[in-house]
C-alpha cells in the first residue's frame, strides 16, 4: 500500500485527489477507486480498442495499458497526473469526442475502392492495421491543429491501402489527398514514432507516402 497524490484535469482546472491502495493497477482501475465519479472512455480495458487514450504524466497514453507503478518509478514522485486529450474537444472530465478523425478518414478517401491486392508486404500491412485510432499521435503532433492537417493515423491508413487498392483512380484519389492534406503540414519531425501505444512506425508510413505519393516520377508527367 502506497499514498499518492492523483492530480486530475477536470473543466480546465486540475483537482486533487489522494489515493492510498495498491499501486500494481492500471489507471482506468485507480479512475474507478476514487471516490469521485470521473467520465473517460473506455471498451475493451485491453489495450485494444483506443478509447481510453489520455495524456498521464505529460504523455498520451492508454489509461488501461498505463499501470501506476510504473508511473511512480518513472517520476519518482508519489503523484500522478491526468489530463484528457487537448487536442480533441471535451465531452465531460477525460472523455473527448475523436470524431473529426473519423471525418478525416472519410475526407482523404481511406477506403478500399475495388478488390484488394494481398501480399505485397504483409508485415508493412499487419503493423499498419494494427492502428486503434486511438489519437496519441496527434497529441504528440507539434502540427497537429494547424490549418486543415489531417494528422497521422491518415498516413497509417493510407500507406496500408496502396499496397491493396487495384483500382487506379483510387490510386491517384488516395496520393492527391494526401499530397493536399498531410504532406505540405507534417515537418517530418517524427514526434509521433515513439508515442504510439501500438509501436507503429509512423515514420515508415510517412516515408511510404511521401515515396509514392510526391516523389513518384509519373506524378510529374500526369
Ligand atoms: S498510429 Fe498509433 S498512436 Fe496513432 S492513432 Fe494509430 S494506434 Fe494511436
Ligand atoms: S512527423 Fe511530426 S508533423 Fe508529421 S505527423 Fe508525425 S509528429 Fe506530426
Ligand atoms: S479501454 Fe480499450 S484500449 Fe483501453
Amino acid at each position: 500500500m502506497n499514498n499518492i497524490t492523483v492530480k486530475i484535469k477536470i473543466d480546465n482546472e486540475f483537482k486533487y485527489f489522494e489515493y492510498d491502495g495498491d499501486l500494481n493497477i492500471p489507471v482506468t482501475t485507480l479512475l474507478e477507486r476514487l471516490d469521485w465519479p470521473i467520465e473517460y472512455s473506455c471498451s475493451c480495458l485491453q489495450g485494444l480498442c483506443g478509447a481510453c487514450a489520455m495524456v498521464i504524466n505529460s504523455a498520451p497514453k492508454l489509461a488501461c495499458k498505463t499501470f501506476l507503478k510504473d508511473e511512480i518509478m518513472v517520476t519518482k514522485y508519489n503523484q500522478i497526473s491526468i489530463e484528457p486529450l487537448s487536442k480533441f474537444p471535451v465531452i465531460k472530465d477525460l472523455k473527448v469526442d475523436r470524431s473529426v478523425l473519423y471525418d478525416a478518414m472519410k475526407d482523404c478517401s481511406l477506403w478500399l475502392q475495388s478488390d484488394a491486392r494481398i501480399g505485397e508486404d504483409i508485415d508493412f500491412e499487419y503493423e499498419m492495421s494494427l492502428c486503434l485510432m486511438c489519437g496519441c499521435c496527434m497529441e504528440a503532433c507539434p502540427n497537429y491543429g494547424i490549418d486543415d492537417f489531417v494528422g497521422t493515423p491518415v498516413a497509417v491508413y493510407a500507406s496500408k491501402l496502396i499496397n491493396q487498392e487495384t483500382s487506379h483512380d483510387h490510386l491517384k484519389e488516395l496520393t492527391n489527398n494526401y499530397k493536399e492534406k498531410f504532406y505540405p503540414t507534417c515537418v517530418k519531425s517524427i514526434a509521433c514514432e515513439d508515442i504510439c501505444p501500438m509501436g507503429i512506425s509512423t515514420q515508415r508510413a510517412i516515408s511510404k507516402m511521401n515515396r509514392n505519393s510526391v516523389w513518384k516520377i509519373w506524378h510529374l508527367i500526369r
